[in-house]
């Protein structure tokens, strides 16, 4: 069933032909998606076809070279430093590479955002971060040091520390990497939760189909620098178009590339490598 498009004001995040890049490589040409209050995204592609990128040009991190990029109705191109910075306050993120501080430990790492940008009582900050640990399952972990939690351990507390905030939109980039199956089930419900509990908008990059299926609302499939499908979970379980169908179905054969494209960059690489031996 189409999703009734959301008004303008509902919407908090929106692309409009954007097309990003790294020097002379453009990784993603001619984007265009709006993510509304309430509503859970999921953003997939194979392993390098720039879903990463993507949220760098959400956070205003990585500049589009055309088109807009709209947080919560302001165009952050043109938007001030302070502007920017005030945007970005309001969002969350959860990076790829973890990231937590090794030099504080799992309470402190989620308390640093509620101490950066709140004046909170010791109480208050206490009951704060314990209830988001509590809600990633690692409540009693709060006093280990980064040293002595897991992998997985350590992406749940990245988690905590990105919603600690309670932020109007939260960026995952891979939420579930690293978890067992009861962790992922119940971060993908914690997903779904706070969009629909504090109506925050939610891009989820993930790999993992069955989960991001049952939890998004749209969800859009990146390949070939662009978006090559996208729709409800239950249009897309039922695309017969074979781009779709290969990537849901992780079959080996088929129009999604597996290879990292060979560029020119790559090839005087290997030219000067050949000149040596
Ligand atoms: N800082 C950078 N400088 C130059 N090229 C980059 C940079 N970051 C990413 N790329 C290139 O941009 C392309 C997209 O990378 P990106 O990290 O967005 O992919 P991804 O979809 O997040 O992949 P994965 O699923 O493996 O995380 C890749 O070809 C990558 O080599
Ligand atoms: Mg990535």
């Amino acid at each position: 069933m189409p999703v009734s498009p959301a008004s303008p004001s509902d919407v908090v995040l929106r692309l409009d032909g954007v097309s990003l890049g790294y020097g002379d490589f453009t990784v993603l040409r001619d984007i265009s998606f709006e993510v509304p209050r309430g509503q859970v995204v999921a953003m997939m592609g194979g392993s390098g076809s720039g879903k990463t990128t993507l949220l760098r040009a959400a956070t205003g991190q990585l500049k589009a070279r055309t088109g807009c990029v709209q947080a919560f109705g302001e165009d952050l191109a043109t938007a001030s430093p302070e502007q920017r910075q005030s945007l970005r306050q309001r969002m969350g993120v959860l990076f790829q590479q973890g990231a937590l501080f090794t030099d504080l430990n799992v309470f402190d790492n989620v308390a640093f955002p509620l101490r950066e940008h709140l004046r909170l009582s010791p109480q208050k900050l206490l009951e704060t971060v314990l209830e988001k640990l509590e809600s990633v399952g690692l409540r009693a972990a709060a006093h280990l040091r980064t040293s002595e939690i897991s992998g997985g351990m350590a992406r749940r507390v990245a988690l905590a520390r990105a919603i600690v905030l309670e932020p109007e939109l939260v960026l995952y980039d891979e939420p579930f990497a690293g978890l067992d199956p009861i962790s992922l089930g119940i971060t993908a419900r914690l997903i779904r939760g706070l969009s629909d509990r504090l109506g925050c908008a939610s891009v989820v990059i993930t790999h993992d189909v069955a989960e991001s299926f049952i939890i998004a609302d749209q969800v859009y499939l990146i390949g070939e620098g662009r978006i090559k499908a996208q729709g409800t979970p239950a249009t897309l379980a039922t695309s017969t178009d074979p781009y779709v169908r290969q990537f849901l179905n992780g079959e080996p054969d088929g129009p999604v590339p597996f290879d990292y494209p060979a560029t020119p960059a790559f090839q005087s690489w290997l030219t000067r490598q050949s000149a040596q031996t």
